[in-house]
């Protein structure tokens, strides 16, 4: 299945285009729209063969990012495991430096993490976080003093990476796309009902017309699960 090969050819060109890496959200949610069953506990959704195609995707692109949520509930590794390929780049965003000195992201040999935290972070966990082989990024806060996640891709561009990949959690699932800044989605839908955590809260829309779209779509099974792929407009209206 290499849907995604052609779309990251043109990251770099997408970089210099727009200033920003080419933004793929790429997550497991069960048929309920749900992708664990209670907030901060990890819940396996993908088959096997789903999972190979997430750690596929991995290698496909220059970093991999999630919340501070996603570190403290599962803990992830974030490489390429189950495929041959490069490991991404970790990013946390992290506004309040809480990731811990002890998870697999600071201990594992595979790339050491970027911590996108906001301006003016405390200087004893900086210190000890960059001890421990992280690199805080410093960016400005949206309104609700968390990371402005525009600032930041504008960052990752200055700094080379073309192809972002993000995994989630929910909250960081749904500012990409309240933001409209997730250019990609590779959707695995697994055949169970939760009932637990949506992926996507609020987006704010009751017109259907201005809901987002995927276009350019294409699904397959693999296994027991369904996968989804398209663009995502990033502006209302756009036809893509
Ligand atoms: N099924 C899947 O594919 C999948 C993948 C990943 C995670 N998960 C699940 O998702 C759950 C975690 O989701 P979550 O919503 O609790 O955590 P999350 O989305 O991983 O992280 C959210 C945290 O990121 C920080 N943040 C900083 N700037 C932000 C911004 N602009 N927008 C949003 N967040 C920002 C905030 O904490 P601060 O204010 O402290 O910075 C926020 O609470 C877990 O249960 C995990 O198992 C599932």
């Amino acid at each position: 299945m290499n849907f995604i090969e052609p779309v990251l050819e043109v990251a770099a060109a997408h970089r210099q285009r727009t200033g920003r890496p080419f933004v793929t959200l790429s997550y497991a949610q069960s048929l309920d729209g749900c992708i664990s069953a209670r907030p901060g506990v990890a819940l396996a959704l993908s088959g096997r063969q789903s999972l190979k195609l997430t750690h596929k995707l991995r290698a496909e692109h220059d970093a991999i990012l999630v919340g501070i949520g996603t570190v403290l509930s599962d803990n992830p590794r974030l490489n390429v495991r189950l495929v041959d390929g490069d490991n991404p780049r970790p990013i946390v965003v992290d506004s309040r430096l809480r990731l811990p000195l002890d998870c697999n992201l600071l201990t594992q040999e595979s790339g050491r993490p970027w911590i996108a935290t906001i301006e003016k972070p405390d200087k004893k966990r900086s210190i000890a976080l960059e001890a421990a082989g992280a690199s805080i990024l410093t960016l400005p806060s949206n309104s609700k003093g968390q990371v402005n996640l525009h600032a930041l891709l504008d960052k990752l561009a200055g700094l080379g990476i073309n192809s972002l990949m993000v995994e989630g959690g929910a909250r960081i699932i749904t500012s990409f796309l309240l933001e409209r800044l997730a250019n990609y989605i590779v959707l695995t839908v697994a055949p169970v009902l939760v009932g637990g955590l949506r992926a996507v809260s609020d987006l704010g829309q009751s017109d259907p017309e201005n809901c987002l779209r995927i276009k350019n779509r294409g699904h397959r099974w693999l296994g027991e699960d369904l996968i989804l792929w398209g663009h995502l407009a990033t502006e209302p209206n756009d036809e893509q």
